[in-house]
């Protein structure tokens, strides 16, 4: 749902690939056993396959049938402290915690896979669908997984360093208060996915979010809360692409440990 505006930005580049993918997709898997890759083809037929219904779909917002395979089935020697990047076929990267990807009761991950024969709807008019992979969850309240914890269009998940230890720039002082602390983990499952901070990130699909400045340095704490619960209700045009966070996805308490994270982060810029 987050992403439905970002492939204007690629339009071109992204119909030529949906053109041809629908043909030939493959999913890359980097793990700890080595590097595999499925095909749709592959994954469809897969012994553990199942039809599964999803009744409030994140990328299509209503109910959605897949075909799926149960993820935990797919990650290979991954351990539930690990860490995972999803990389969608736009470069958005969605870091993931293995441990409710591989739990088998409460929330639960399917890779959905995309018959080529029986393509998925487009995601919004002109755009291509949510295809060929797509990380879907059977109750995700269960564990409160936030839509940007469904990557959609997935190209590759790969095992990686948890990212405290890929971007040292990102982690508050050792000595930070809980509530800070507790920020910089809303920081990771929300924000991450588009924006660096201090430089550290993957994702350059949104500012940096302390340098040159940081936003509690320019926007009082009101409006950068109204903000990230609506951007359009503070700075409109037609182009704006952040998503509003709601109540349900960052509680107001949560909000405010965010804006600490930020906050305390105003005073540990990296050299640049
Ligand atoms: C799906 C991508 C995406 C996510 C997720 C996202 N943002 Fe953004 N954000 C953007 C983009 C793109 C912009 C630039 C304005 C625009 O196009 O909407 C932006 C702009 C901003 C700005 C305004 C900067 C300025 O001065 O204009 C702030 C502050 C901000 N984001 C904070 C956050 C925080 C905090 C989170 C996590 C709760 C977050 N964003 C999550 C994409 C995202």
């Amino acid at each position: 749902m987050q992403r439905l505006l970002k492939p204007l930005l690629c339009l071109a580049l992204l119909g030529a690939l949906h053109g041809t993918r629908v043909a030939a997709a493959e999913l890359q898997l980097e793990l700890p056993a080595g590097t595999r890759t499925w095909t749709s083809a592959a994954l469809l037929a897969h012994p553990l396959a199942e039809d599964i219904r999803i009744p409030a779909d994140v990328a299509y917002q209503r109910a959605m049938h897949y075909r799926a395979v149960p993820l935990a089935a797919l990650l290979e020697g991954v351990a539930a402290g690990d860490h995972l990047q999803a990389v969608a076929l736009d470069g958005f990267a969605a870091e993931l915690a293995a441990a409710p990807l591989l739990a088998r009761q409460g929330a639960r991950a399917w890779l959905a896979v995309e018959d080529p024969a029986q393509p998925w709807p487009a995601l919004a008019k002109g755009k291509p669908s949510a295809g060929p992979f797509y990380l879907v969850w059977q109750h995700p309240e269960a564990a409160q997984i936030g839509p940007e914890q469904w990557p959609f269009q997935v190209a590759r998940i790969r095992l990686l360093e948890p990212l405290a230890q890929r971007f040292p720039a990102l982690l508050p002082a050792a000595d930070a208060s809980t509530e800070v602390q507790a920020g910089f983990a809303q920081f990771q499952k929300n924000c991450l996915a588009c924006h660096r901070l201090n430089g550290a990130g993957d994702s350059q699909f949104g500012p940096d979010l302390n340098i040159p400045h940081n936003p509690t340095e320019y926007l009082g704490a009101g409006f950068l809360a109204q903000y990230i619960r609506n951007p359009q209700s503070l700075r409109r045009w037609p182009q704006g692409r952040m998503p509003g966070f709601s109540q349900s996805v960052i509680s107001d308490s949560q909000l405010e440990q965010l804006i600490g994270y930020l906050r305390h982060m105003a005073g540990r810029k990296a050299e640049l």
